[in-house]
């Protein structure tokens, strides 16, 4: 998968990478986190999320074809994922190396990322790529109209 394309998505794929993002998540929290927090976690949800983010959202792949995104809040690599039939295959080496690109261009020495506790594939990944576990802590996720809290893996990296 070397030279993966990295890119801005388009307003036109925002639907693809909503599927994305909730299949990944799916995969990745639904056995691991309470249920009333996977009952908020709608396709429709992840879509509208994603609609407010944008610009901003990085996607990787051919344009209309996307296999995976990520977009920041601040010093916080806010979002990240990768669909399941692009993983082991390098793509989202090369999306992370895009996004410490972006934090450090703008500005941020510090980085950090939440993962949910047992999510062993992503902490696995995250460590691969130089991040580090500081420690649990409660992590207040975005939810319609509220937030929800949750203890998390904080993971930092010195940019
Ligand atoms: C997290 C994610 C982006 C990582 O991308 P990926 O292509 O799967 O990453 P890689 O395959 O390069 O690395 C994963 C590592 O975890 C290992 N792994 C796989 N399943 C594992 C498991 N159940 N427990 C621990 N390690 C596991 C792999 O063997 C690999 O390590 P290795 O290279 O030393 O063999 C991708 O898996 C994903 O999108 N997952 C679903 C969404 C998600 O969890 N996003 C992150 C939210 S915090």
């Amino acid at each position: 998968m070397t030279g993966t394309n990295i890119r801005d998505a388009q307003l036109s794929e925002l639907g693809l990478l909503a599927k994305i993002w909730f299949d990944g998540w799916q995969d990745a929290h639904a056995r691991i986190v309470p249920v009333e927090l996977a009952r908020l976690r709608t396709l429709k949800s992840f879509e509208e999320r994603l609609r407010a983010a944008s610009p901003g959202v990085r996607a990787a792949g051919a344009v209309g074809a996307p296999v995976g995104f990520y977009y920041l809040k601040g010093a916080e690599l806010y979002q990240f994922y990768v669909a399941s039939s692009a993983r082991g295959s390098g793509v989202a080496a090369i999306l992370m190396a895009d996004a410490e690109a972006r934090l450090g261009e703008s500005g941020v020495h510090a980085a950090w990322l939440a993962c949910a506790i047992g999510n062993d594939r992503a902490a696995r990944f995250y460590e691969k790529c130089g991040w580090l576990r500081a420690g649990t802590v409660t992590d207040h996720l975005e939810v319609p109209g509220a937030t929800f809290a949750l203890e998390v893996w904080r993971y930092e990296k010195s940019l």
